[in-house]
């Protein structure tokens, strides 16, 4: 579930191989609810027949200026009015030209320049193109002039080169095009989350984990990121990929990621504590693999730092989220957890409900009671946290 629901998009493709990213996209722009109009440039019919994108999209696709079939003949407007956003993917480096220039010699630029609605670009272009002072001049300019520039990514081109051109993903640029509607409800500011397990070492292959798989934490980054906010990933262990447009720092243990946060805490405005912190770490890591004994074995453990417990109380703290998995007595443990935390506020889930699965629902205990948020998937949550947290962030 997405907020592109009900949306508006007129996809745009101009020339280039990644037009093939375009047919994907717009299966997902589709499958999520979006009304999806398709303009093509003569260069990209070349790369992908129309009859693709209309058979993806739903709607017959315009490559003509002069298109008769157009209410007033004038099919740069018509298509341009009442769309929420406008996506070219790809976005060669002579679109880009034209697009930052104002030239309209085809249907496509012609309503780019004609829009009333925001305008996002996937670039795709070989390396050097992309390297080029006229294609960065071109961005800065369209940068300038609000256009979002999505990616590119760096990889193998279909030219057999290596390097940064290579056009997002089309399930990127989807999660880009859902973040673009997100209201800014965090802009300028710094939030600093804590995500996935951790692992306490016994030995050097050995060690102490818990099954949280990242994904509540990822999102709640996601979510803050398209909230507008600058966001700094602090995970633990997990399988997950990257999000884009935050930094993410690798750690493994309790205490890496105490230390990671302690680092930064400082200059965050927001802390959200949703990792699965070890309570116990073994008191000795061996510095070789154990071998195994006859008998029984006994491991000592020792306490780890409670990270969201020292930044709370802090002497000035950023302002404090923490998270609870319970598997029973919910929400009186929960609400007590809050107050022995000291935290503004805290989300609470069960457990077994939550562990691994793509959806979830929470509870958020603050000073005013209790806010029930009911099943959905992780990223609809975040967003409901985010901007729970927006609403209760301390006004400068
Ligand atoms: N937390 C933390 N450091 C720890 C343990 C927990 O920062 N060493 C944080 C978690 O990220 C979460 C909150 O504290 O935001 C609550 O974690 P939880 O494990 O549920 O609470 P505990 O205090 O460990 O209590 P218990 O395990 O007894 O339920």
């Amino acid at each position: 579930m997405t907020d592109i629901k009900g949306k508006r998009i007129l996809l745009g493709l101009s020339g280039g191989i990644a037009a093939y990213k375009a047919a994907e996209l717009t299966r997902l722009l589709a499958q999520a609810g979006a009304e999806v109009r398709v303009v093509m440039t003569e260069a990209a019919c070349r790369f992908i027949t129309p009859v693709t994108m209309q058979a993806l999209s739903g709607n017959p696709v315009h490559t003509d200026l002069w298109d008769a079939s157009v209410p007033n003949n004038m099919a740069h407007i018509e298509l341009s009015r009442g769309c929420d956003a406008i996506v070219i993917a790809p976005a060669s480096a002579d679109f880009l030209a034209k697009l930052a220039l104002g030239l309209c010699d085809d249907l496509l630029s012609t309503l780019c320049l004609a829009r009333e609605c925001p305008l996002l670009a996937a670039p795709a272009m070989n390396l050097q193109m992309w390297g080029n002072p006229a294609t960065q001049r071109n961005l800065a300019q369209l940068r300038a002039d609000g256009i979002a520039i999505l990616g590119p990514a760096s990889g193998d081109q279909a030219c057999g080169e290596v390097g940064m051109g290579r056009m997002l993903e089309a399930v990127e640029i989807f999660e880009e095009i859902d973040a673009s509607f997100q209201p800014k409800l965090l802009a300028g500011k710094r939030v600093l989350v804590t995500a996935g397990p951790t692992l306490e070492p016994i030995d050097t292959v050995r060690g102490i984990t818990n099954t949280r798989s990242g994904k509540m934490g990822y999102a709640v980054a996601r979510a803050a990121r398209d909230a507008g906010a600058t966001v700094t990933l602090l995970s633990g262990p997990t399988a997950l990929a990257p999000p884009r447009g935050l930094e993410r720092i690798d750690v493994s243990s309790a205490q890496e990621m105490h230390d990671a946060v302690m680092a930064r805490v400082a200059k965050a405005d927001v802390f959200i504590s949703v990792a699965a912190v070890a309570d116990y770490r073994p008191k000795e890591a061996k510095g070789h693999k154990l071998k195994k004994g006859t008998g029984e074995m006994m491991l000592e453990l020792q306490p780890n730092p409670d990270i969201l417990g020292t930044v709370a109380a802090r002497r000035r703290p950023p302002f404090c989220v923490g998270f609870a998995a319970e598997t029973e007595n919910l929400e009186a443990y929960a609400d007590a957890k809050r107050r022995r935390k000291k935290v503004p506020l805290l989300a609470a889930n069960l457990a077994q409900h939550a562990f691994g699965a793509d959806d979830n629902q929470l509870i958020l205990f603050d000073d005013a009671g209790k806010h029930e948020l009911p099943r959905a998937p992780k990223i609809v949550l975040a967003r409901a946290l985010i901007a729970h947290i927006a609403k209760l962030l301390p006004k400068k």
